[in-house]
Order: structure tokens, then sequence, then C-alpha cells
């Protein structure tokens, strides 16, 4: 019995070796480009999905889906997020494709997590993946407008989709018509920084 014992452990400390090993000695591809294993999505979404819902609050979200919030979301959206999750002008944007994961594409896969779900990811964003957390630069009302926008992207109202589409036209250089003051204290935030 001690024996079959020693022999079970002996072979649970192999194993982690192996494992240990494997990883740290530069086996594990570390390209962002390489294809994404389909055992890897398997296990590594279901595994997400669990530890989110494990962890995020129950809070009700207490933004409501007026024309006038789901157009502040869809702003915060378009400067923050389209550029990896696509918008309404590209359905598909090929920049999320470069991440490992890869970010989903919102408007060809919906973000149908319930909200309390959306929050948290926002908020805290997703380790060893390219999704940031954003947290530090968004307060809870914008992330909860945020979640509002999401949860509503594949039914929005008539107007909130032709402002979608007039925002996601504008130049990408150029910033949007309406964000002049949040530039501008972002660079006065910038110019800050070396005085601290
Ligand atoms: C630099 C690229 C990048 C930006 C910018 C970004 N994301 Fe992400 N996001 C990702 C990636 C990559 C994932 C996939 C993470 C994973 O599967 O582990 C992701 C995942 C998510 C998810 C989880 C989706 C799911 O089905 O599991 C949500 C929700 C999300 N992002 C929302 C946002 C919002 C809202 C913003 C803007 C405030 C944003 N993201 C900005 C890259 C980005």
């Amino acid at each position: 019995m001690i024996r079959l014992l020693i022999g079970f452990l002996l072979g649970i400390a192999l194993t982690l070796l192996i494992a240990f090993c494997y990883v740290r000695y530069g086996f594990v591809d570390p390209r962002a480009d390489a294809e994404v294993g389909s055992l890897e999505s398997k296990i590594a979404m279901p595994a997400l999905d669990a530890a989110v819902d494990r962890r995020a609050s129950d809070a009700k979200n207490p933004v409501q889906p007026t024309d006038e919030n789901l157009t502040a979301g869809m702003n915060i959206y378009q400067q923050n997020c389209a550029e990896c999750h696509g918008d309404i002008q590209r359905r598909q944007n090929p920049f999320g494709a470069s991440f490992y994961p890869r970010a989903p594409q919102f408007l060809e896969d919906a973000p149908d997590m319930p909200e309390n779900q959306n929050f948290y990811i926002i908020q805290h964003g997703v380790r060893l993946s390219g999704m940031p957390a954003w947290g530090p630069s968004l307060d809870d009302q914008k992330i909860w407008k945020l979640t509002t926008f999401l949860s509503h992207m594949g039914k929005l109202p008539p107007s909130v989709s032709a402002a979608w589409k007039t925002a996601a036209s504008a130049p990408e250089t150029g910033p949007p018509k309406d964000s002049g003051s949040k530039i501008q204290s972002k660079e006065k935030k910038s110019m800050e920084l070396p005085t601290h």
C-alpha cells in the first residue's frame, strides 16, 4: 500500500517537473500570430468564463438603454475599443486578429455575457491577452454605459446607429468632433507627468 502511494506521488511530481521544464525551457510557442489550437480554445474560453462568473459581483446595471446613454456608450466604445473589436463600418478589424487570443469582433460575435460579467472584464481586463484593464482610465459610470451599449449593439435605435456610422467614418488621425475636452485633458495630464 505504502509503495503504491509513493509510486503515485512520484508520478505526480514527475508530471509537474515535465510541465515545468516544457514551459521554462522554451517549448511554448510565444508567437501571437500562431494559429489558436482548438484544444487550447476549448479549455481557455470556458476557463475564462468560469473565472469571471466566480468573481464578478452581481451588481445590477444602473444605466438605462436610452438613446442618450447608448450614444454616450457608443462614443466611448468608438474611441477606446473599436480598433480591436471592430465597428459598424469595419465589422472585421484586422488589428483584432493580430492578438493571441484573438480579439472577438463584436458585430460578428456578440458580447452576450451577463452585464455584470462584461462590466468585470472591461474593468479588470484579461491577463495574458491583449485586453487591457479599463478601470484606471474609465470610471464606473462610463463602464456601465459601455456595458449597456455592448448589450444593445445588435439592436440599436436608428438614431444611435446613424450617430455610430458618422463617428466610425471620422478620419482616424483627427480627434472626433465631440471629444475635444477629453483630448485636451489627456494632453494636460501627460504634460503634468514629468513635473511629479
Ligand atoms: C488592444 C486591443 C483591445 C482593446 C483596445 C480592447 N480589447 Fe477587449 N479584448 C481584447 C482581446 C484580445 C480579448 C480576448 C481575450 C480572451 O479571449 O482571453 C478581449 C476581450 C474582451 C471582452 C470579452 C469577450 C468575450 O466574449 O469573452 C470584452 C467584453 C471586451 N474585450 C470589451 C472591450 C471594451 C468595452 C473595450 C474598450 C473599452 C475593449 N475591449 C478594448 C483586446 C482589446
